[in-house]
């Protein structure tokens, strides 16, 4: 089949990016990407890309290449599944926060009302392609879904899991790792598999372009986010022993990465893990054990969140402890607010726990993150629904100014790994604190033995 027509449903952190790529990568199919949220369609479609809705380097410069051409941002839905012969349903999957496993389980209502969609719309044979991160087994029910109508229409379901990191996310795309593709075993099953096959080799090697079969291909992106985040939590548990012991974190962490059967990467230890995935999918993993009566499947994964609160925590904790027990009308600096450098998204970010905690403990918090708006901060912590809107507001103070923000601060707490962090004036900084001036570094990015010259009391992770 000659693929010239793919629709993207959602055009987030995933749809956005990487229907971008593949419009760059594919100048012969339109690609257009919808969204019931105008505001956010409006914003792709700005005439400067400066204003696209997604921070990511390098994404600007290929929305201007291929926005109009071939890649085309669009509220109407319904047009852009009729015309399309591929469908990417990338709409999120967030944790249910209501009814049978809340807090637990993925929340599919978005993915159904889009099976539901395209069953409603679809005049001929489709691909529906899951890019979403979804529960193993949830091509059962979009297939029992789009077959409902009994009108003929034939559709073949790939699962097609997306494994890019923010902040990465156009590197990953376009030099990935590997290309993952679950289907039917039947031959119309492997005829969509080629077709999508077929786009990707518009630009990544036959050799990354694995597939297998849909169960295999779903479960495993949840198994990959929860590998990836076990090995955070594993160091983020020998942090805390290192810093009882002498040992220092960073030392033990190059030493095992050097084993070639461990690896170097992803040995980071930090403030705890943060992001919109990994907290999320580990739960559903969890949650999809349990459902099949796997108990210790379940406890042993769910340590990996325990682990990671547990790490948040007591961040926060160290916090209040070292500053003489009491945090109340201090002010402390935060440093970063993303859940990682580069990007402007903050979805479980470690920094809204720990300002959570010092909130309580009646901080006051001064804000400077690069990217992250006001009322990005603000929202963020209304969703925790600790305490009144007002309270919040009145608790965060936010500066566009890094300088200004550490101004009359007791403590500093670095929150993301933002590069320009290592690279200010720290003496400039030290001279207008109040003294003692505290340093939390809560990602092992600044330069212990210069900030203690200056005259900085500087604590780390694991050290
Ligand atoms: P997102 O919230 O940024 O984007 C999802 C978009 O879908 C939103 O703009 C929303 O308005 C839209 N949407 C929801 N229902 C819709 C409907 N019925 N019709 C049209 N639009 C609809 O989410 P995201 O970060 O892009 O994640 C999407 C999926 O990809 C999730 O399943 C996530 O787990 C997975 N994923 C995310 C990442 C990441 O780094 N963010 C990486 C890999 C996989
Ligand atoms: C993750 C997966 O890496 C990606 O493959 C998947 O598609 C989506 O989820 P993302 O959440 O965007 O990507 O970023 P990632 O680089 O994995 O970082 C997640 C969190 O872990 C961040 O808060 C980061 O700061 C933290 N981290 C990462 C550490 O604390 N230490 C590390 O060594 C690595």
């Amino acid at each position: 089949m000659k693929i010239t027509k793919i629709c993207c449903i959602g055009a987030g952190y995933v749809g956005g990016p990487t229907m971008a790529v593949i419009a760059q990568n594919c100048p012969h199919i339109q690609v257009t990407v919808v969204d019931l949220n105008t505001e956010r369609i409006l914003a792709w479609n700005d005439e400067n890309t400066d204003n696209i809705p997604i921070y990511e380097p390098g994404l600007d410069a290929i929305v201007a290449e291929a926005r109009g051409r071939n890649l085309f941002f669009s509220t109407e839905v319904d047009k852009a599944i009729d015309e399309a012969q591929i469908i990417f349903i990338s709409v999120n999957t967030p944790t249910k926060t209501y009814g049978k496993g809340k807090g637990m389980a993925a929340d599919l209502k978005y993915i159904e009302l889009c099976a539901r969609q395209i069953a409603k719309v679809a005049k001929d044979d489709k691909i529906v392609v899951e890019k979403s991160t979804l529960p193993v087994r949830t091509a059962e029910a979009i297939k029992s879904i789009l077959d409902s109508t009994g009108n003929g229409v034939q559709f073949q379901i790939l699962s097609n899991p997306e494994f890019l990191a923010e902040g990465t996310a156009v590197q990953d795309l376009l030099n990935p790792d590997r290309i993952l593709i679950g289907g039917d075993t039947t031959e119309e099953g492997q005829k969509a598999i080629q077709a999508l096959v077929d786009v990707y080799s518009n630009w990544v090697s036959p050799e990354k372009i694995l597939t297998t079969n849909v169960w295999s291909s779903e479960l495993s992106k949840l198994t990959a986010n929860a590998f990836l985040a076990q090995r955070i939590s594993s160091i983020n548990a020998m942090s805390e022993l290192c810093e009882k012991t002498g040992a220092d974190v960073n030392e033990v962490a190059k030493a095992i990465g050097m084993d070639s059967r461990i690896g170097s990467k992803f040995l980071k230890a930090s403030v705890g893990f943060g992001g919109s995935c990994f907290q999320k999918d580990i739960l559903n993993l969890v949650y999809i054990a349990k459902s099949y009566g796997l108990n210790e499947v379940a406890d042993y994964w769910e340590q990996v969140i325990i682990m990671n609160d547990h790490q948040k925590r007591r961040f926060s904790n160290n916090i209040v402890k070292t500053l003489y027990n009491t945090v109340a009308d201090k002010k402390i600096a935060f440093l970063g607010w993303a859940f990682k450098k580069d990007t402007n998204d903050t979805r479980e970010s470690a920094a809204i726990y720990v300002a959570n905690d010092l909130i309580n403990e009646h901080a006051n918090i001064a804000v400077y993150d690069p990217k992250v708006s006001r009322k990005k901060i603000l929202s963020d912590l209304d969703y925790l629904e600790t305490r009144s809107s007002e309270e919040n507001a009145g608790s965060i103070i936010t500066f566009d100014n890094p300088y200004l923000s550490c101004e009359n601060a007791h403590a500093i707490a670095v929150l993301t790994e933002w590069d320009e962090f290592v690279h200010y004036d720290w003496q400039k900084i030290y001279d207008k604190m109040q003294k003692p001036a505290f340093v939390f570094d809560g990602r092992n990015i600044l330069n212990k033995a210069e900030l203690e010259n200056i005259g900085f009391v500087y604590q780390a992770i694991g050290s």
